[in-house]
């Protein structure tokens, strides 16, 4: 075999429970994503979908089972530069000033590096992030004042930074115009060419849809489909109308 097929899972998920405010919003989820693999994550509003990749990324903690990333249990991983993760709404600028190049320089601080201050080869890699999100004129622009489109592209842009080798991407074309989303699935093709796991949840996968391997779809909490993408969507046409996005009688 080899070394990718033997290599230790991307993300592994086992048993996985999460509970909200009482309720269990996730219920044993098994997952298993070997490196460079791109996953989609579907289903309707409400599913899980946010509550399995913020679990994934330990911002969540399981009320029973495991999540390991890596091989680690993720209440021990600490290797953050080896994750960029685009969450599904801006959080990062809530009430504070921060620029759009502070932000995305954000992408590069593994936790315990918080104050180291940036190297050149840093301020190489935020440029290129901003160039491929098309933000770089906006700079020094604070991300409170930018649009709702234009946020998401600075998220996107603190995703790709570091280079990660695991990319976990919460609906980040949502709000984005086709044609950046053109842009962004071109820097997510070079990424898993080069190797680049990806997990990402969406509604409407546009011009990303070509690069899925597998597509995961959850239904009240539960897993209730893994497998080819072609196959979830050929479900989908089963009804006369729209698409597995928009069809919550085959989804709720
Ligand atoms: N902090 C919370 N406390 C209690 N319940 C929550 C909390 N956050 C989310 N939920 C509930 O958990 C369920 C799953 O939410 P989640 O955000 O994972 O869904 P989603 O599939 O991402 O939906 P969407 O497509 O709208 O983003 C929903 O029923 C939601 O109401
Ligand atoms: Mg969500």
């Amino acid at each position: 075999m080899t070394p990718p097929r033997t290599a230790e899972p991307a993300v592994q998920v086992t048993d996985l429970s999460v509970d909200l405010g009482g309720r269990l919003v996730l219920r044993g989820a098994d997952l298993q994503i070997r490196p460079g693999e791109v996953v989609a994550v579907l289903g309707t509003n409400g599913s899980g979908k946010s509550t399995l990749v913020r679990t994934i990324v330990g911002l969540l903690p399981a009320a029973r089972g495991e999540v390991k990333v890596f091989g680690t249990p993720i209440r021990r991983f600490r290797q953050w530069n080896r994750i960029g993760y685009v969450p599904q709404r801006i959080t990062a600028a809530g009430g504070v000033p921060a620029t759009v190049a502070e932000v995305v320089a954000s992408g590069l601080l593994s936790k315990r590096r918080l104050f180291r201050p940036l190297s050149s080869a840093d301020r190489t890699a935020i440029t290129e992030a901003l160039e491929i999100v098309d933000m770089t004129a906006q700079r020094k622009d604070g991300v409170a004042e930018l649009s709702g489109g234009q946020q998401q592209r600075v998220l996107i842009a603190r995703a790709l930074v570091s280079d990660p080798e695991l990319l976990i991407l919460d609906e980040p074309t949502a709000g984005v115009d086709l044609a950046s989303q053109a842009v962004f699935a071109d820097a997510i093709r070079q990424r898993v060419a080069r190797g680049t796991t990806v997990v990402m949840v969406s509604h409407d996968l546009g011009p990303m849809d070509a690069l899925i391997d597998r597509s995961i779809i959850l239904r009240r909490g539960r897993i209730v489909y893994d497998g080819p993408p072609h196959a979830s969507q050929t479900h989908a046409h089963v009804h006369p109308h729209g698409s597995v996005h928009d069809e919550p009688g085959w989804l709720s």
